[in-house]
């Protein structure tokens, strides 16, 4: 009998299912969209139990579809948005807050004190990451500090966090298994990349209780079984990881230099670095890839906080056009469009400038900027992001990459993987699956029952569609860059 595998894939904005073959290839899935909550100005909150909810609804769904039972799958891996934090009750399972969403910056200004406090190289240092508003620890203790006697009652043992792939485990094991990956624990700020333990010094620090949280596991290995209520019998969970460590491993980056990015609602880059940490002086995050077979490889992240978000902009709030997809043609309809730059700057500018309060502009447009140009900016400003990443990831290695492999939704748009290749002067490849993040974690999991031997199993299933080849020559690549910080720094000044 033919056996698949399971990935859940808990996004920001849906919840995804997809059963695999050995191949890789989809044999069933579903996905659905569960509500944002943005209670204030700049907060984001999810609810964990819509959350848990509508992962189980899709995967039961994609199981129905293929009329598969819980003995036709070997494993499940999960894969999940990040540092968005849960606080739950131990006992009746309940969380006791909305869960606080990656996005959310409610806890800016506290993140901005321990930057002015002098915490900043002592925390980048251990966890790899920048003090930001971005990352869960700040978001945990806004909780114990805003719900009633939430920091007693975690004191007593009676609470416990998770990110969603923690909560989701815990949920679907009737509570018996409270583990996070490696890859989720580099998020949160509170974890200690090179023991690959919770470090007490930042926990007293942010005074958060450490018998609240999670235990910390590689990304692939048995993390306990799902309850058999869920799918008429028990499914063993052996994968986990962060979505963009997720999809990493999905693209097969398995060796050093290796780098990848995903065009999703943002836009995140990340390169293998190995067993080494690499600790960057251009603004750039050290994290943990995965740890798998008692190793652990590192990867530096660089993200820009919108990619598809943008082009989702132009086509509901601008109404340019009715699909996505015509963004390429349109794009293309604009002539050179030179001299038009739009900076995405919608919730600030991460990596590298990390300016919080940057917002959104649109510079030289002239009576005759038509909107087929603002959406050829736009879309070259997705580039132009992913390019100042990779010159930061060139800083910080001394050497550029060459290759990059692309994933996520926008990456379908041929002008723009066209223009990255152009204007990075890298080598641009597309694969014939562009969803390496479920992927990522379907091979994860697979790894560690023996469906996959090694990771060599998995690069044969790799097919590369289309490779887009750098074409533009190096002054006029130049002065377009030059055009485009100049719209950066102008709007940083013009938020200030
Ligand atoms: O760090 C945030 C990231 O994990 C969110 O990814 O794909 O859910 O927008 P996504």
């Amino acid at each position: 009998m033919k056996k698949y595998i399971m990935a859940m894939d808990e996004g920001t904005t849906s919840a995804r299912c997809v059963i695999y073959d050995k191949q890789g290839n989809t044999i069933s899935s579903a996905q659905r969209e569960f509500p944002q909550y943005f209670p204030k100005e700049g907060w984001v909150e999810h609810d964990a139990t819509e959350i848990w909810a509508t992962q189980i609804s899709v995967a039961q769904e994609a199981m129905l579809k293929h009329n598969l039972n819980y003995r036709d799958i070997v494993a499940l891996g999960i894969t999940n948005q990040r540092e968005t934090t849960v606080v739950w009750d131990k006992v009746t399972g309940k969380p006791i807050y909305n869960a606080i969403v990656w996005q959310c910056r409610r806890t800016s200004d506290y993140a901005e004190a321990l930057k002015k406090e002098g915490y900043e190289e002592m925390i980048r240092r251990k966890t790899g990451l920048i003090i930001d508003a971005y990352f869960s620890g700040t978001k945990i203790k806004w909780i114990l500090d805003h719900v009633d006697g939430a920091r007693e009652r975690a004191e007593r043992g009676e609470l416990l966090f998770g990110t969603i792939e923690s909560w989701l485990i815990w949920k679907m094991t009737g509570g018996e298994v409270h583990v996070t990956d490696y890859s989720n624990a580099a998020r949160t700020m509170l974890f200690n990349i090179h023991t690959l333990d919770w470090d007490d010094e930042i926990l007293a620090l942010l005074d958060i209780p450490k018998c609240m949280l999670p235990k910390p596991v590689e990304c692939s290995g048995h993390y306990g079984e799902t309850i058999s209520e869920l799918f008429g019998g028990p499914i063993p969970i052996t994968g986990s990881a962060g979505d963009q460590q997720a999809a990493l491993f999905g693209e097969t980056c398995f060796e050093v230099g290796e780098a990848k990015c995903t065009y999703g609602t943002g836009s995140f880059l990340l390169l293998n670095t190995g067993d080494r940490p690499v600790f960057s002086d251009s603004g750039l995050l050290t994290t943990i890839a995965w740890g798998l077979d008692g190793k652990v490889s590192y990867a530096l992240e660089g993200s820009a906080f919108v990619c598809g978000a943008a082009i989702q902009w132009l086509r509901d709030e601008m109404k340019f056009m009715s699909e996505s997809p015509e963004s390429e043609r349109m794009a293309l309809k604009a002539g050179t469009g030179e001299g038009v730059y739009m900076v995405p700057a919608f919730t600030g500018i991460g990596a590298p400038y990390w300016e919080p309060d940057a917002r959104g502009a649109i510079f030289g447009i002239t009576r005759g900027t038509d909107r087929n140009q603002i959406v050829r900016a736009t879309l070259e400003s997705l580039a132009y992001q992913n390019e100042d990443l990779l010159s930061a990831m060139a800083e910080d290695l001394g050497q550029r990459i060459v290759v990059l492999k692309v994933d996520g939704g926008a990456c379908r748009n041929n002008f723009l993987m066209q223009f990255q290749a152009d204007v990075s002067d890298t080598e641009i490849v597309r694969c014939k699956s562009i969803e390496s993040t479920s992927l990522g974690a379907a091979y994860l999991a697979g790894l560690a029952v023996g469906y996959y031997d090694s990771t060599d199993d998995i690069i044969e299933n790799k097919e590369v569609e289309r490779v887009f080849r750098p074409e533009m020559d190096e002054a006029k690549r130049a002065a377009l860059l030059k055009g485009w910080h100049k719209a950066v720094k102008a709007a940083i000044w013009l938020a200030e």
